[in-house]
């Protein structure tokens, strides 16, 4: 495409059929419930959230969701390093739901994944927000077993962590998207309930960006610091941006070192991602999903070769950005902050996880073994670090999670991190042998780690770990 084309093809793009996109966004504002969101002094922040079913306008169509607040994708909740947030939540689903504040440094006290809300309950939940944990985070229900059925009806929203560090002016003066990536598998409005097969694969279904269907983000800026939230069930998101790279600033625990160029960013369920982009012209870009194998079962045993929505080649859009007259984007920062450096050969423990799903007949397993709530898999000691090998030995992608303690990766496959970073969730391909330190800082408790592919946490592939004084 040459400039003139690309230029009508914005043209017409805007004042086609992407407009009523734009609009419905505009009307589906994730930030407005202010009644819902009130800081009542300083440092305390508090929250009505509710999970209720509601009629959802989608574009043209409506659908039966699970909601927060009545919204798809639940409401932004934006929280600063330091607040105390209360936040009460209350369950007017027609079965068991909770809340999990998932990647946030806090104690297993508070975000209890085995606690269980009864329908018509409520819960408050309430913790400081740790220093040094500005971020991208989201929030969903961790009832074992309904998982996969309750965010695939929508039960995801987005959390943002602010912190000293959000003021440096490279930042600062950015504009900000918060972009929540979650498909829908809908069959006449209803979240399609799932075959023995999506339980083996994950459900995939249409892409959803904050609610919408591909829409259009017309930047008032030319930088734009755009903060994506893999909230999906089961599918991977590898995103290009048209003719520019996407600058990583941020993984899913908050900021590195400095910007790292992407070509490409691939996203598995459960991760995070911030990044910088400088639009340098006017013009539409298209971000796009450029396909991902990640390896499925088929029905006999076979594996399907690729990514069948999207194969490898082709370019499906996610949203498109239209770039401001005449951008003149900022300079991008040097540096963005030190991650501390941990010692792996300090670590007392290595502990090793074997992920592997079997199909004749179905079983998802961590070490072999299937959930069981009452067996405490890994006993650790507050404030001591470990080494967690973990190892692929199936046939397609786990992603693997941690609550409560964020990790970094120290190799893959015998080969060093590139940069450092604070993660909570790592992919793990076929075959992939991925060490992460472990540091079992400041909370005792019980917690769990598993597979952030819902559908396979919920039958099974998870385990517990309990944390010591
Ligand atoms: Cu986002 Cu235990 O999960
Ligand atoms: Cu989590
Ligand atoms: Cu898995």
């Amino acid at each position: 495409m040459n400039r003139r084309d690309l230029l009508q093809y914005g043209g017409i793009a805007i004042s086609g059929t992407l407009v009523s996109n734009l609009v419905a966004a505009r009307k589906r504002p994730l930030e407005h419930q202010r009644s819902a969101f009130k800081r009542s002094s300083a440092n305390m922040v508090e929250v009505q959230l509710e999970a209720s079913e509601r009629r959802i306008r989608l574009g043209q169509t409506e659908a039966r969701l699970l909601t927060y607040n009545s919204s798809f994708p639940g409401p932004v909740l934006r929280v600063r390093e330091g607040d105390t947030l209360r936040l009460n939540f209350t369950n007017h689903l027609r079965e068991p739901t909770n809340l999990h504040l998932h990647g946030l440094r806090i104690s297993p006290a508070v975000d209890a994944p085995l606690l269980e809300i009864p329908s018509g309950g409520s819960h408050l939940y309430e913790v400081t927000i740790p220093k040094g944990s500005r971020g991208t985070y989201f929030y969903h229900p961790h009832v074992h077993g309904r998982v996969a059925a309750q965010m695939g009806a929508g039960l995801v929203g987005a959390m943002i962590v602010e912190g000293p560090l959000d003021t440096m002016p490279e930042l600062r003066d950015a504009e900000e998207h918060v972009i929540v990536l979650k498909d829908l598998a809908l069959v006449n409005g209803v979240p399609r309930s799932p075959t023995m097969m999506d339980w083996m694969n994950g459900i995939e279904g249409l892409i959803y960006v904050n609610g919408s269907r591909m829409p259009t983000i017309r930047a008032g800026k030319a930088t734009l610091r755009l903060r994506f939230v893999n909230a999906s069930n089961a599918r991977y998101y590898h995103l290009r941006l048209e003719d520019h790279a996407m600058h990583l600033i941020a993984s899913d625990g908050g900021l590195i070192e400095k910007p790292v160029a992407l070509e490409t960013l691939l996203l598995a369920p459960g991760e995070r991602a911030e990044v910088l982009v400088q639009l340098e012209r006017e013009g539409s870009f298209r971000l796009g999903h450029i396909g991902y194998d990640r390896g499925r079962h088929t029905m006999g045993n076979g594996m399907m070769g690729s990514d069948q929505a999207s194969p490898i080649d082709q370019f499906a859009t996610v949203l498109t950005l239209v770039a401001p007259t005449n951008p003149k984007p900022l300079k991008l920062p040097d540096n963005l902050m030190p991650v501390e450096k941990l010692e792996p050969s300090k670590a007392t423990v290595t502990r090793r996880i074997i992920m592997k799903e079997t199909m004749m007949p179905m079983g998802l397993f961590l070490n072999g073994k299937s959930f069981d709530h009452r067996r405490v898999d890994f006993s650790g000691k507050r404030d001591t670090l470990e080494v967690w090998e973990l190892e692929n030995q199936g046939d397609m992608d786990h992603p693997f999670h941690l609550h409560s303690y964020p990790f970094q990766v120290l190799e893959r496959n015998g080969v060093p991190e590139p940069f450092r970073a604070w993660k909570d969730t790592v992919n793990l391909r076929k075959n992939d042998r991925v060490k992460i330190a472990v540091p079992l800082r400041d909370f005792t408790g019980l917690t769990v780690y598993h597979c952030h592919i819902v559908e396979h946490e919920d039958r099974g592939m998870m385990g517990t770990l309990e944390v010591r004084a």
